[in-house]
């Protein structure tokens, strides 16, 4: 059974309580069933849920994907805009990982419209709320299970 990884940065705890406005009112754990339901529609997966609000804790956890995990969901939170370190742990572990954000980050403030973690993600799925974790579990799952498209 595939192992995917699914990451949420700095503040993302605060899901459902933090600027509704821009990132709705689900909390994490509601995104974390609505995975673990998806999931098991497509026929299961075991899933690692993890949640930091430090950049190291963030590329220890990665490095523990390394000829483990099938795949890595993250939305590394405000560390999408400068973190280097999440990058290279990203691309040093060489296992498919797909960016999300809740928020359209590119029509919001200039700082966010760029992602440094962007070019080593197989994709990234923005301003679609807590569905893009829905959607980003789905293109893994068909990709590892050779039914893409
Ligand atoms: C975010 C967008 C980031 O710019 C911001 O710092 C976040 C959340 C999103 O999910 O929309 O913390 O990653």
């Amino acid at each position: 059974m595939p192992i995917i990884l699914v990451i949420n940065g700095p503040n993302l705890n605060l899901l459902g309580k933090r600027e509704p406005h821009i990132y709705g009112s689900e909390t994490l754990t509601d995104v974390e069933e609505k995975v673990k339901r998806v999931a098991s529609e497509m026929g299961g997966c075991e899933l690692i849920f993890f949640q930091s609000n430090h950049e190291g804790q963030i590329v220890d956890k990665i490095h523990e994907a390394f000829g483990a995990y099938d795949g890595i969901i993250i939305n590394p939170g405000a560390f999408t805009h400068y973190s280097y370190a999440i990058r290279d742990a990203i691309s040093g572990v060489n296992v498919p990982t797909i960016e999300v954000h809740l928020s359209n980050i590119h029509t919001r403030e200039e700082f966010r419209h760029h992602s440094v973690i962007a070019p080593v993600a197989v994709g990234q799925v923005v301003g679609l709320g807590t569905l893009g974790y829905e959607l980003a579990l789905r293109a893994l799952l068909s990709t590892i299970k050779g039914v893409k498209g």
